[in-house]
């Protein structure tokens, strides 16, 4: 079943790699396990092709993924125009809804998305929902200035039901630090939600950086499916 996931990120990793690269674009590289076969891909079609594209990261890990690959590095000061950006989810529902930062990746994720004429979700068959909450238990990860925490997680708690786990990091004793050395938060939330509405409200909250809801963000979504097609 493992090995099954993975051919399955590859093939929508490749599809997408193909159907959308071209020459000459400045290309938002995202984030997780599904976009470095995205990456490999799109560096082969780059040598085979002569293509001249730059990329801009949406992490510390897609900036090494570029760097490995040879690929050329920018970043939003020198190119704030995006021709696309391409990222894995942790979830997609039936309207492109996300859930995001499985990674901890989301602030940068949706910064790069956002600067991006086009936004394309590459997943295994297993991130394809029709409600969120129904494939992806972690729940929305919210990523949090340090100090506020706990008031954050109070509010969202109190306004919106659920309940919210401090992620914490698996190597070390303490919390997950992000790559711009804030906290998650993992709000498990109760289903039925209106997205739009509580992405915006948690937002406003005081402490709160961004949030891994991802709302009329995706202009498509491939997903690689167990009988290997896309
Ligand atoms: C990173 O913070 C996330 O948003 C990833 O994009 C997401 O978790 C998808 O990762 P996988 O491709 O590893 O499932």
């Amino acid at each position: 079943a493992a090995n099954m996931a993975e051919e399955a990120k590859k093939l929508a990793a490749y599809a997408a790699v193909d159907n959308y690269v071209q020459n000459n674009q400045v290309i938002g590289v995202g984030s997780g396990s599904t976009i470095v076969y995205a990456v490999d891909r799109l560096a082969e079609r780059v040598r085979q092709e002569k293509l001249n594209v730059v990329c801009v990261p949406t992490s510390f890990q897609a900036r090494q993924l570029i760097l490995q690959h040879g690929l050329t590095l920018s970043d939003l000061d020198r190119h704030s125009e995006l021709d696309i950006a391409i990222d894995g989810a942790d979830e997609v529902d039936s309207e492109l809804t996300l859930i995001k930062g499985g990674g901890g990746c989301l602030t940068q994720e949706k910064i790069v998305a956002g600067c991006a004429k086009r936004f394309v979700v590459v997943a295994d068959y297993r991130k394809d929902s029709k409600a969120l909450g129904q494939q992806w238990k972690k729940g929305v990860p919210i990523e949090v200035i340090p100090m506020a925490y706990v008031p954050v997680s109070r509010m969202i708690v109190r306004r919106f039901g659920g309940e919210t786990v401090l992620r914490m990091a698996v190597s070390k004793a303490g919390p997950v630090v992000t790559d711009n050395s804030n906290f998650i938060l993992d709000w498990k939330f109760e289903h039925g939600q209106n997205w739009k509405e509580v992405n915006t409200a948690i937002k406003m909250i005081p402490g709160v950086v961004e949030t891994g809801l991802f709302v009329n963000m995706a202009e498509r979504a491939y997903f690689g499916m167990e009988d290997g097609s896309v």
